[in-house]
């Protein structure tokens, strides 16, 4: 039997982490493993009660914490070999600038520095129009793109500040149908049989 995907979500300070337990139950439908890493901004969106019961959240407060003498687990690392793929939704302004210019500073952008370019990144930009149309977002986006990260653009709508236009995160389900088509179509075995 194949072994079970493992999706590593990481949310951060944008209001669009309110749809984490949508996001979550619609990957557990689909029987994908996931545990879930938060910047310190996104813990006030979330209700982690409305979450699937037994979800990992995994923040800067767990991975201090669990790092306490030689030989403890370096959380970031080993999330970051974990998972088969990354998927950042949302992605803010702040984090999408941090990761196009290499800061790992919190849980979230360490796991990024440290992730393995050949496994699929997909990353979920959600911002207010004006961050959106400002002149560095365009050059960071692409510079993700250059290193084979999948961005799920962005979409129109009435924001929550009331502005209606470009920045809102992508619906969940579209979020979810290009997770299960990239990781399907990734290769995580080399024709020598060797993890990548
Ligand atoms: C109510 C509220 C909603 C916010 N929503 C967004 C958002 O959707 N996108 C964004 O880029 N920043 C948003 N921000 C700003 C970020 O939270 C801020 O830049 C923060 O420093 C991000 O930290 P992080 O990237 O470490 O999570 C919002 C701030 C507040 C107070």
């Amino acid at each position: 039997m194949a072994p079970t995907k493992k999706i590593l979500i990481g949310c951060t300070g944008s209001v669009a982490t309110i749809k984490l337990p949508e996001l979550c139950e619609k990957l557990r439908d689909h029987c994908l493993e996931f545990r879930v890493v938060v910047t310190e901004r996104a813990k006030h969106f979330l209700k982690e009660s409305e979450l699937p019961p037994g979800t990992q959240i995994l923040s800067d407060t767990v991975e201090w914490a669990a790092w306490q003498d030689r030989g403890d687990p370096v959380l970031h690392i080993d999330l970051a070999k974990w998972a088969d793929l990354f998927l950042i939704a949302p992605l803010d302004a702040n984090t999408l600038g941090k990761i196009a210019s290499g800061i790992c500073d919190n849980i979230l952008t360490c796991v990024a520095r440290a992730w393995d370019v050949k496994k699929p990144l997909l990353f979920c930009p959600a911002m207010n129009t004006r961050m959106w149309d400002h002149p560095i977002t365009a050059p960071q986006v692409e510079l993700l793109k250059s290193w084979g990260y999948k961005e799920i653009s962005c979409i129109t709508k009435t924001l929550m500040c009331g502005d209606t236009g470009i920045g809102a995160m992508a619906e969940v389900d579209t979020i979810v149908q290009a997770t299960l088509r990239y990781l399907n179509s990734w290769e995580p075995y080399s024709s020598l049989g060797r993890r990548h």
